[in-house]
């Protein structure tokens, strides 16, 4: 297995393209089980879920061809073969149940395995089901597959989540734009890639109101039809790399970042004494004097603190003047990078889903291991502001969701390369 070799050397400046959104991507692709027609997605990222979410749309019949480097999926579901995502492909990543709502809303039937365990939390799929069902289906769990039946097509509903869950929203949007009649999801998430997903099924002919909101109406359509999409770029890559001069100190213009993306996340930073400024080609971040102050943060659904940057803004706070208090409120388990950061010096108390923080003056090299893919970020992050050589091993957890990592740091005068694994 490959690791990541990084030599904290000081403030860092440049730019850094973002990329397109992974999770976006994730759920725009399934989208295309929904229509004959072929969809074209631009701006996609070039990630291994990306590639996971390939071979599973390829074993249901799907074709997906990866143009321009990866940068486009041109898809068609034309011809399905299959409607059952199979356990070894959906184990390997949960959007792989992405699948089932837009295969239920096409085919009438859909049997999708469940995740299983996922080293940051539980993660069910009861509010999957729950708000499937309320669209008509019959869904049993047997053999750890879901088995889900509409077979004379899935009806309107008026539904209410018990808790926002964005997978568990984004495939009741896509299974009710082939419902008859209108849906009101209430409780619904309000997530970026929410809305993108409904500007892209809108572009397919759906007829959908209120995404960005709590409550999305869908008025169901007969058919959907082709269309082309750029997907929205990553506002968790973008929050961690706007990490980057945050923890070094310097300068860096995210190219294509959004402070509506991040509004949350950035105003934590500029609390802490971090410069963001918009700019004609992105965000532009910078620290000049000294080292940042502790803030706390609680972790909730859009519009709060995204739970995909707080290990990485807990490596920030391991170099804060002060104390910080972090509280994980999404995922149960979700401070397994804690001890690796404490292997680097750090000073970490965790306490069921809180971490206490306090800052230390200087974070120092060691070998490390990446836990799960945001944790393996906010170790490399920490290898950055660190004094000497940080080894983070286990890196394939970061190849899930991050594009030429080595090469985007290289650009802004990181030290960093990838060992390669004999
Ligand atoms: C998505 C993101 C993930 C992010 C998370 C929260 C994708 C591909 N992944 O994951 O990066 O961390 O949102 O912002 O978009 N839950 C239930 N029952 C369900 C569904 C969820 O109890 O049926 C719980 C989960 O265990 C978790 C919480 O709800 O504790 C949030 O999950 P959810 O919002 O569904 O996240 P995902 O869509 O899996």
């Amino acid at each position: 297995m490959d690791s990541i070799l990084v030599t904290g050397n000081g403030p860092l400046s440049g730019q850094i393209p973002i990329a397109g959104a992974k999770n976006a991507c994730l759920t725009l692709m399934p989208a295309t089980l929904l229509s004959e027609d072929p969809l074209t997605l631009t701006n996609a990222p070039r990630l291994s879920d990306i590639k996971t979410m390939t071979q599973l749309l390829q074993s249901l019949g799907a074709e997906v061809s990866s143009l321009q480097d990866g940068q486009v999926l041109a898809m068609s579901s034309h011809d399905l073969t299959s409607h059952t995502a199979d356990y070894d492909i959906v184990r390997k990543m949960r959007a792989s149940n992405l699948v089932l709502g837009p295969m239920l809303a096409r085919l009438g039937q859909a049997v999708v395995s469940l995740p299983g365990g996922c080293a940051i939390g539980a993660r069910p799929m009861d509010l999957h089901v729950e708000g499937l069902e309320a669209l008509g289906a019959e869904i049993e769990l047997k053999d750890g597959y879901l088995h889900a039946k509409a077979l004379g097509g899935l009806k309107g509903a008026v539904h209410e989540m018990r808790f926002a869950s964005v997978g568990a929203t984004e495939n009741i949007v896509m299974a009710a734009t082939l419902a008859k009649g209108t849906t009101v999801l209430k409780n619904a998430a309000r997530e970026p890639e929410i809305v993108d997903l409904v500007n892209c099924l809108r572009k397919m002919g759906a007829q959908i109101a209120g995404e960005g909101t709590s409550t999305i109406e869908i008025q169901g359509v007969d058919r959907l039809h082709g269309a082309t999409h750029q997907v929205v770029s990553d506002r968790i890559e973008l929050g961690t790399y706007m990490l980057v001069p945050a923890i070094c100190g310097g300068e860096v213009e995210l190219l294509g970042g959004r402070k509506s993306l991040v509004e949350s996340f950035a105003s934590k930073l500029e609390e802490a004494g971090v410069s963001i400024s918009e700019t004609a080609k992105g965000l532009k971040v910078s620290r000049k004097n000294g080292p940042v102050t502790s803030v706390d943060v609680i972790t909730e659904p859009f519009p709060g603190f995204p739970t995909d940057l707080q290990a990485q803004m807990m490596a920030l706070m391991c170099t804060a003047q002060g104390v910080s208090v972090l509280e994980e409120r999404i995922f149960e388990n979700r401070f397994m990078h804690a001890p690796e950061l404490v292997r680097m010096g750090a000073q970490i108390e965790v306490h069921g889903g809180t971490a206490k923080v306090t800052g230390v003056d200087q974070l120092k090299g060691a070998p490390v291991m990446a836990t799960d893919l945001r944790a393996s970020v906010s170790l490399i992050l920490a290898g950055l502001a660190a004094e000497g050589e940080t080894t983070v091993s286990r890196v394939y957890h970061l190849d899930r969701g991050y594009e030429h990592v080595v090469g985007k740091l290289e650009g802004v005068g990181a030290k960093i390369e990838r060992i390669k694994s004999q």
